[in-house]
């Protein structure tokens, strides 16, 4: 597809002999069209070229020739604006549509490019929460992202399947085994488990050492601890999986924190060896002071293995395994602590820079009920698959009050009741806290994923009204060129850009908010602009828009892990 902005950066490069990619990350999007497509700050240059920004405006004015692309340079404070040929830029977006359709906005920037993402993670035997929820869809969205642009992903679901909870969990099962039905209900009575040996430890010396032993055990693989370990592990994972086919998780490796545990000696080793690894009330750490930090704990006093020591041999072996470009974790900012600690010790395990270098927390904010933080401690566990059934239920209820006689109800309602709360989860920058309103999150008015998903239904309906689909030779470009029109073509036109942005800052929210907007622009374009009318040529370009606009929509969500329902 045409790009002005690397036309204008070529332009300006040229009469100001300089280099064409600095220029073209200099230019901008003004804040309201009338001022111009793009806007090239003129101060940039005030430097190197020793001139004010408004001399240098004048003298790339007069230096550039307009063509059949650039309509138009005004000067703007010490700014120049330019103009796009508006037929040329509604042309050049709809052939390039109609070309990919669905394919629309990919790109092979990240051919030859390896990224790993670290999501979801659940932890075995305990609730998946809704911050797990919020880690799972910011993984999947990123994942899609990635991946529609050329890069080759993998996602990787660090399960929480390791620690001396487990020796506990043993000993419990011991005791009490036949008392639960851990088939039936398996994280509620492994909950329940876990609470009253907990208890019972606490009570009694003996019985902490017992679960100390069974923990021992398991890590020698005696036959029993590990088959027992395997059993909480199946069981909940197949909880788990319910909730990953609600959302449609998509993960290359189930290979959480058991299977990086016998890989921590090694690492103890390397960090030994740079005589950086001291001994602190009988633990072993890595100071930190340097870097303004507690220092990262590698071993603990009573010989066990860390979280973070764990992720310090998951990185060298993902560096390994995956040759990554990219790493990235995705985790509430709770552990924003830890990461950081993590990375900088990272750099004392002798691998090429390249990994370290790779290395990226992505957080997210809490979410917050209406009463306060969810967290497990503290017992306001939300449980996720009753939440998700909710948002069905609510969103059923709604489209039966709205529109009876719809055919496939329950269908539609999961989508729109899961969309809503992906889209909810997304649409805020990610690192900021969410309030979870069922008022606001299922708003069809609102800036919400149903919203979006009615804007689809409204350019399927159009369509369905005038029952065909005009081929691109009908269109004629210059009756796309009033404002409406105008303004949804060029969202139409920054969606591969937008998707670029969305990988740079591993920020979904970035595609979460232009999807709104793109429904706001078809939604002024339909309210303005008749579609089905007497003029067939005008019918057929704003058909075609129409049909375009349904294609982006459902390309956008279904990045974002959103279905699109064909009817609402
Ligand atoms: N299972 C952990 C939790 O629920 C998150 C794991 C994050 N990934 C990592 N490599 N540390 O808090």
């Amino acid at each position: 597809m045409i790009s002005f902005k690397q036309i204008i950066a070529q332009k300006i490069a040229k009469s100001v002999n300089l280099d064409e990619n600095e220029i073209e990350n200099y230019i901008e999007i003004p804040p309201n069209t009338d001022m111009g497509d793009y806007s090239f700050p003129c101060f940039k240059l005030a430097k190197t070229l020793k001139k004010s920004p408004q001399d240098i405006a004048n003298d790339i004015k007069e230096k550039i020739e307009l063509d059949e692309n650039i309509s138009e340079v005004k000067i703007i404070g010490g700014y120049l604006n330019f103009f796009v040929n508006k037929a040329v830029l509604v042309k050049s977006v709809l052939q390039e549509i109609n070309q990919k359709q669905e394919k629309y906005g990919d790109s092979n920037i990240g051919n030859g490019k390896n990224i790993v993402i670290d999501y979801s993670h659940p932890n075995i035997a305990k609730p998946f929460h809704i911050g797990h929820l919020r880690s799972t869809v910011i993984g999947q969205a990123l994942y899609n992202t990635y991946e529609f642009l050329g890069y080759n992903v993998k996602g990787l679901n660090y399960l929480g399947d390791y620690g001396t909870q487990f020796g506990k969990m043993i000993e419990g099962y011991k005791r009490w085994g036949n008392e639960y039905d851990i088939e039936k209900e398996p994280i509620n009575q492994m909950m329940e488990i876990y609470v009253r040996i907990n208890e019972l430890c606490k009570e009694d010396e003996n019985v902490l050492e017992e679960c100390r032993n069974n923990f021992k055990k398991l890590e020698d693989g005696d036959a029993y601890c590990v088959e027992l370990w395997k059993k909480f592990r199946d069981l909940s994972l197949k909880e788990f999986q319910k909730i990953y086919e609600i959302l449609g998780g998509r993960f290359d490796s189930w290979d959480g924190e058991a299977y990086i545990a016998p890989k921590v000696p090694e690492i103890l080793k390397i960090l030994e060896q740079t005589g950086k690894l001291q001994i602190s009330e009988g633990a072993k750490i890595i100071d930190l002071e340097e870097q303004k930090m507690p220092p990262c704990m590698i071993e603990k006093s009573n010989g066990s293995s860390t979280y973070a020591a764990r992720d310090l041999a998951a990185i060298k072996y993902r560096a390994e395994e995956y040759d990554y470009d990219k790493s990235i974790y995705i985790t509430s900012y709770e552990q924003n602590l830890h990461f950081k600690q993590v990375f900088e010790t990272a750099k004392l395990l002798g691998l090429d820079e390249k990994y370290t270098n790779g290395l990226e927390h992505v957080s997210f904010g809490m979410v917050l009920l209406p009463t306060g933080k969810m967290s497990t401690r503290e017992g306001n566990v939300v449980k996720l698959e009753n939440l998700l059934n909710e948002s069905v239920q609510r969103a059923l209820e709604i489209i039966e009050e709205k529109n009876q006689n719809l055919e496939d109800k329950e269908d539609i309602a999961q989508k729109v009741g899961i969309g809503a709360v992906i889209f909810n989860d997304l649409s805020s920058g990610r690192i900021k806290d969410e309030i979870f309103d069922w008022d606001k999150i299922l708003n069809f008015q609102g800036e919400t994923g149903p919203y979006i998903q009615y804007i689809y239904v409204r350019t399927n309906s159009v369509i369905e009204k005038a029952g065909y689909v005009p081929t691109l030779e009908e269109v004629d470009f210059n009756l796309l060129t009033d404002k409406e029109s105008l303004k949804v073509i060029s969202n139409l036109y920054e969606f591969g850009n937008v998707l670029k942005s969305v990988v740079e800052k591993n920020e979904p929210s970035i595609l979460a908010r232009y999807l709104i907007n793109l429904s706001q622009s078809y939604s002024n374009f339909y309210n303005e602009n008749k579609i089905i009318t007497e003029d067939k040529a005008l019918t057929d370009s704003r058909l075609f828009l129409t049909k375009a606009v349904g294609t982006v929509l459902k390309t956008g969500c279904g990045l974002l892990g959103i279905k699109m329902p064909n009817k609402m």
